[in-house]
């Protein structure tokens, strides 16, 4: 949700900032802009859409300039024009800034700075801060009490006073070798080279140049100039911190001949599946040697110790997986589960219960009303008798995020870095976390039997070969199912037990980048009143895999074929029943039904994409969405 990127150091910004841009454009598309410091004034080039009408205009400018800031954006306030483009400069163009959130208290601060004689030019919340900076900075130079850095001393003062989750970097005219950030809860970290430094939403944009990363956290500050950086609280004072090294690989950002990185991340899932088992699994437990744990995530008996019940918060994609994990956890383990939407939960929480696990899922780690529902709930149970007391989960595939930095315990998902703007490989590796954590409450909870906690562990194992087969066998046939599909403008999915978020997962991956209207139902619904919405024109997937409701999804399939509705099913291979059934089928291997939604996602995931790239879409970059919505 809006990336930024900030340079400076001995070489020509304005292509890093680019470059940057472009490794963070997943954040927000809908304009960029770039700021930079030559000759004792701001150049700002700021362009409405995509990253390329910036990069056009700024080929026919040559631009030494060794220290600027830049920003990709998703549109919070102000429509998506020019004119609303960051970076926002003051009145007299002096200060610069690019910022990644919402001030909330933006209307006040802009009412007192225009009595002040300030003249703003953007509908943006954003263009407060360069004001507020500037009259800071005129205030300042006027007070006795001088400051070593004038700049990092009125971005301090203006930090102070702003109330929402940011973060920010900010050039000065005056100012040409310092580069200030700060960071109230929105992401942002450092990037350390050798007489360079950088500054980024997010760490993509900073492997390029160096893997020694400094999280700024939040309420801190920093002053980055070609010496070095100096990092402080909001309250002035200096802090001592430690790089980490990001042990990535540039290549991982990169599509590797796939027309689109969604289409890649498709792909990439059986090995993040045996990622996921390498780490969770561990080898030498078999069911004839039960001194050894089945399961390793790393987590303390404590957590689980007399576990009354599970919340889960979580968002879009994340809240499905948390529906597959209630499953796997009542169903497993036998523990009484909630999973709600984070922004729902914020201010609606439910009723305190004891010893209870509160698992946030989030694949970014930045989802602003997953982070909130955590701390409130945190906040809330803080003080409380022990029974009560805050047991507080994450999951999450980027262990460098705010998520994970607030939670005490985390399973990382091992899927490597996701730049599609659809989740599909991280969806997969948080059902791969829920497996294996509803496993291990299982197995101490004594709710499953060795010889079947070993029959599901011999599953998931196969489970990476057979996404392969599905992969071989139903990209080509989905690549031609979707010809038919070039003016259809709703679908509905349906499933149920397991299988019924998986296809709610179907309909959001459909919709999300086709724009074509779908829903998710769970099969047994649909004569409660979609069916309704049923005739020739509307395509019903209907995930219909062995187990306890095979025989009854298929009769809701024949439900729909009776309303002329064309049926899709994602069948077990060799199941003439389904093959009699269905208009067209879409057979993955038949599994046994518990593990059964990590093979059926696949084919919907894929339908999904072809139907977007028939189309001529951006699938990786979908209009109106953002990769990390750090937003409320
Ligand atoms: O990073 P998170 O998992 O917290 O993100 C939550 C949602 O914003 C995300 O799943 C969104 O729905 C995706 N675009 C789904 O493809």
């Amino acid at each position: 949700m809006c990336g930024i990127v900030g340079y400076i150091g001995t070489q020509a910004a304005t292509g890093i900032l680019l470059a940057g841009l472009e490794k963070l454009e997943y954040r927000g598309y809908d304009s960029a802009g770039i700021a930079t410091v030559l000759e004792g004034n701001i150049h700002c080039v700021r362009a409405k859409g995509k990253l390329h009408n910036l990069r056009e205009k700024l080929e026919q400018i040559e631009n030494p300039a060794q220290v600027g800031i830049g920003h990709t954006r998703w549109a919070t306030h102000g429509k998506p024009e020019e004119y609303n483009a960051h970076p926002h400069m003051d009145t007299a163009r002096r200060v610069a800034v690019v910022q990644n959130g919402i001030i909330e208290n933006y209307r006040e601060l802009r009412e007192e700075l225009k009595q002040l004689g300030h003249e703003f030019r953007s509908d943006t919340d954003t263009e407060v801060i360069p004001h507020l900076i500037a009259q800071l900075l005129a205030e300042y130079s006027s007070s006795p009490n001088q400051h070593s850095s004038p700049f990092l001393e009125a971005v301090r003062q203006a930090v102070n006073k702003l109330e929402g989750a940011f973060a920010i970097a900010i050039i000065c005219a005056d100012y040409p070798d310092e580069l200030i950030i700060a960071r109230q809860q929105a992401p942002l970290a450092i990037g350390l080279g050798q007489g360079e430094f950088f500054c980024a939403s997010d760490a993509p944009a900073l492997v390029p140049h160096t893997r020694a990363v400094l999280t700024l956290e939040s309420g801190e500050l920093a002053r980055l100039t070609p010496l070095g950086v100096e990092v402080y609280t909001f309250a002035g004072d200096r802090l001592k911190k430690h790089p980490r090294t990001l042990n990535w690989n540039p290549v991982l950002v990169e599509k590797q001949g796939f027309k689109h990185f969604m289409l890649k991340e498709i792909y990439e899932q059986p090995g993040v599946v045996r990622a996921c088992l390498e780490a969770y699994l561990n080898t030498d437990w078999n069911p004839a040697s039960p001194g050894q744990m089945p399961i390793r995530l790393g987590l303390p008996a404590e957590l689980y110790a007399d576990l009354e019940q599970i919340q889960i918060v979580a968002c879009g994609t994340s809240w499905h997986a948390g529906l597959v994990g209630k499953y796997l956890l009542e169903q497993l383990a036998g523990i009484p589960t909630m999973v709600q939407y984070a922004s729902e939960f914020r201010y609606a929480p439910s009723p305190l219960t004891p010893n209870t696990l509160m698992i946030g899922v989030t694949q970014s780690g930045e989802t602003a009303d997953t982070l909130a529902a955590l701390t409130m709930e945190k906040e809330r149970r803080d003080g409380l008798l022990p029974k009560f007391q805050p047991r507080l989960l994450g999951i999450t595939n980027r262990l460098e995020s705010s998520l994970a930095q607030m939670v005490p315990h985390i399973i990382d998902t091992h899927a490597g870095i996701e730049i599609g703007v659809a989740a599909t490989k991280t969806f997969v590796a948080q059902l791969m976390a829920f497996y294996c954590l509803a496993l291990d409450i299982a197995y101490l909870r004594q709710t499953i039997s060795p010889d079947r906690l070993e029959q599901i562990i011999i599953g998931l194992r196969q489970l990476p070969a057979e996404i392969e087969v599905v992969l071989e066998i139903q990209e080509r046939y989905i690549q031609q199912l979707v010809h038919d599909f070039a003016e259809t403008q709703d679908f509905i999915f349906l499933g149920r037990g397991i299988n019924f978020p998986i296809a709610l997962e179907g309909a959001l991956k459909l919709k999300e980048i086709s724009y074509i209207h779908a829903e998710g139902y769970p099969a047994g619904e649909m004569k409660h009143g979609p069916i309704a919405l049923l005739d020739a024109k509307v395509p019903v997937v209907a995930i219909a895999m062995p187990g306890s409701v095979y025989e009854k999804v298929l009769s809701n399939a024949q439900e729909a074929k009776a309303r002329d509705a064309r049926l899709i099913g994602i069948t077990p291979m060799n199941a003439p029943e389904a093959a009699e059934i269905f208009d067209d089928v879409i057979p993955v291997p038949s599994v046994e039904e518990l593990l059964s939604p990590i093979l059926s996602v696949i084919p919907l995931q894929l339908l999904a994409y072809h139907i977007a790239a028939r189309r001529g879409l951006d699938v990786d970059q979908p209009r109106n969405l953002a990769k990390s919505v750090t937003v409320e």
